[in-house]
């Protein structure tokens, strides 16, 4: 358990969040801002506490609209920003095309955070996720081990999941890693596909790894489909706490992480989402997985375009 966890925004997602924290009893405190809506954190967290009992849980959850409730964090989850909606013609928005909007929220997020809690350890998962990561640090440049952004332990619980349909066995066996950026080109790594320890292909025939991995590269969008309005909430929220739970517990588990490299995988001054070590002291080591050829061009490829929105994030800002 640490003291205090502040949730910066009140959307589907820090809901999420703010319950399990609760129920999980992750920290002595959990603390909601949401700038939006005058009562909105309030609301939400008055909620909780009047359910508290329930759970048996003394966690003091409290929300506001005015940063200062976030004041002593020592982690820090940034969910801030508007998320992805289905249009009317039914199409859907990439998760860049939310950059622009959600760079001056993060640019308010930011203060929030020098101002109130300047040490804090923080996670984020606002979307297009490696670019505001890189604007965070931009803005606040942590130390590398404080800053991270969560998304390819979502990308690789899907991917778990459609495996373990396919072979007909349970999520538990399935281990998997998605790496890369947080968009249409992230990199579901086959060969670090196992089941039980074996190979995934000793299960699932090649053509369905295939229809799988396309399906896990646009699953965020699957689901910005179907619910109609915004975007998936309760499993980011899980893997964010999966994220937050290692280094609360110092586990130093093994999690794909969108951190800053600093020249592994030949990439620097970007943030990518490769394994990481995470204990608590944040991201406490890089690994560089084993790629084979395709996954490393896949990779490289994602890598580019982590790279032309993070310049998307240096163009804005010199407007
Ligand atoms: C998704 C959003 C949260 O992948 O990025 O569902």
């Amino acid at each position: 358990m640490i003291n205090k966890i502040a949730l910066i925004g009140g959307g589907n997602i820090g809901g999420v969040l703010a319950q399990e924290i609760v129920r999980r009893r992750l920290a002595r405190e959990v603390a909601m801002v949401d700038v939006k809506e005058p009562e909105l954190a309030k609301g939400k967290m008055l909620d909780i506490s009047e359910g508290s009992p329930i759970l048996h849980s003394d966690v003091v959850a409290s929300g506001s609209r005015d940063y200062s409730v976030i004041s002593g964090a020592d982690m820090v989850i940034n969910t801030a920003g508007v998320p992805r909606t289905r249009r009317a013609d039914g199409s859907i928005p990439t998760r860049e095309e939310l950059l622009k909007t959600n760079l001056a929220i993060t640019d308010a997020v930011s203060a929030g955070i020098k101002q109130y809690c300047a040490n804090a350890i923080i996670l984020s998962i606002a979307n297009p996720l490696d670019a505001i990561v890189y604007r965070l640090n931009m803005n606040l440049q942590p130390p590398r081990e404080r800053l991270m952004g969560m998304a390819g332990v979502l990308d690789s619980a899907r991917y778990r999941y459609f495996v373990a349909q396919e072979a007909g066995v349970s999520v538990d066996s399935v281990a998997a890693m998605v790496l890369g950026g947080h968009g249409d080109s992230m990199v579901p790594v086959r060969s670090a596909c196992r089941i039980a320890g074996m190979p995934v292909e000793k299960f699932v025939a090649p053509e369905k790894l295939e229809n799988i991995e396309e399906r896990t590269r646009k699953a965020g969008g699957e689901v910005v489909k179907l619910l109609g309005v915004g975007s998936a909430f309760v499993s980011p929220a899980w893997c964010a706490l999966e994220m937050a739970e290692a280094i609360i517990f110092d586990q130093k588990k093994i999690l794909p992480t969108s951190v800053l490299l600093q020249g592994e995988y030949g990439v620097r001054g970007l943030f990518v989402g490769v394994p990481a070590v995470l204990g608590a002291n944040g991201v406490e080591k890089v690994l560089e997985i084993d790629l084979t050829d395709s996954e490393q061009a896949a990779f490289m490829k994602s890598v580019t375009s982590v790279q032309g929105t993070s310049e998307e994030v240096l163009a804005l800002l010199n407007k």
